[in-house]
């Protein structure tokens, strides 16, 4: 399975911080937003990922990640010229996936928590049909959410003033071949955007969708809002002090997967030099684990 990576958008809700700095790019503690969800594709054991940004801010992921082999990936880019929709991440990725299944994350969503990495190895172990999450938040009504019957969805609603359910679906998608064929037969919602919703429900109304619902042990965060920002930032800082450990790291992840070497992972600690983040990757070589 390919990865698809969105990271346009106006980041519009977080002016100032994003009138000349693209969203996915600012710092959520110690690293760049965009490290977030990429380790997520690279934890579910996608290498090939297509990152699609607004023109303005191609460069600097470029910059930032370049083509992926440090971490024994491949990274390709595209430009989405405008914010035509979620959805439309798919159409742009068609050539890019020639017909193979597909992963799609937003670039501001934040998955951790015990049990997370096998649900992701289930999603990208998809052959046919689509696979999504539902996750119960406090307040739904700014998300897509799943409608019910019992324990089966029946219906998925975006944005819902009247949620049918506490179940918000976060934006981390597992999809067939035929995803960019039927987005490429969707029409624009009532503001004007190829909504991911409407994607996941043509599946749902084929009986290709299959929804995971993830426990209260996995944090979902999305870092769209200063408050949300914010606090993914001191989710990040209270987790590491405490565990040692870092969320989000590509550079663990690739190695842990074996894709990297530990001349690699001391490589990319040395770009990193007199960081603590360079020292973390050089404690992972010393240490082996
Ligand atoms: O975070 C999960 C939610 O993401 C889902 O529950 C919703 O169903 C889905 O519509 C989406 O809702 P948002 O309101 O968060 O979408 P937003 O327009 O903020 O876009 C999410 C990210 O995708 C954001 O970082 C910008 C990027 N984006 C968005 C659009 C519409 C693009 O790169 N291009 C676009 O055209």
């Amino acid at each position: 399975m390919d990865g698809v990576l969105l990271a346009g958008g106006t980041g519009s809700r977080l002016r100032p911080l994003t009138a000349s700095v693209c969203k996915q790019l600012l710092p959520v503690y110690d690293k760049p937003m965009v490290f977030y969800p990429l380790s997520l594709l690279m934890l579910a054991g996608v290498r090939r990922t297509l990152v699609i940004t607004t023109p303005r801010d191609h460069q600097a992921f470029v910059d930032l990640l370049g083509d992926g082999s440090a971490w024994g990936t491949e990274l390709a880019y595209a430009v989405q010229d405008r914010p035509a929709g979620i959805a439309q991440a798919l159409t742009l990725a068609e050539g890019f996936l020639a017909g193979r299944a597909s992963m799609l994350v937003l670039g501001d969503n934040l998955l951790y928590g015990e049990g997370l990495t096998a649900v992701l190895r289930r999603m990208a172990a998809l052959e046919r049909g689509a696979h999504v999450l539902g996750y119960p938040v406090a307040d739904p009504t700014q998300y897509g959410v799943l409608a019910f019957e019992g324990e089966r969805v029946v219906d998925l609603v975006e944005k819902p003033a009247d949620p049918p359910s506490r179940f918000a679906v976060p934006g981390l998608y597992a999809y067939d071949g035929t995803a960019p064929a039927r987005v490429a037969s969707q029409a624009p919602s009532a503001r004007g955007e190829l909504e991911i919703t409407d994607l996941n429900r043509s599946y749902l109304a084929d009986g290709q969708l299959e929804v995971s619902c993830l426990g209260r042990g996995v944090a979902w965060l999305d870092m769209g809002t200063p408050a949300s920002l914010h606090e993914a930032a001191g989710f990040v800082q209270t987790l590491q002090a405490r565990q040692g450990y870092r969320v989000g790291c590509p550079e663990e992840v690739a190695w842990r997967q074996g894709w990297i070497d530990d001349e690699a992972l001391l490589a990319c600690a040395a770009g990193y030099r007199a960081t603590e983040y360079g020292a973390y990757l050089e404690r992972l070589v010393e240490e082996g684990a």
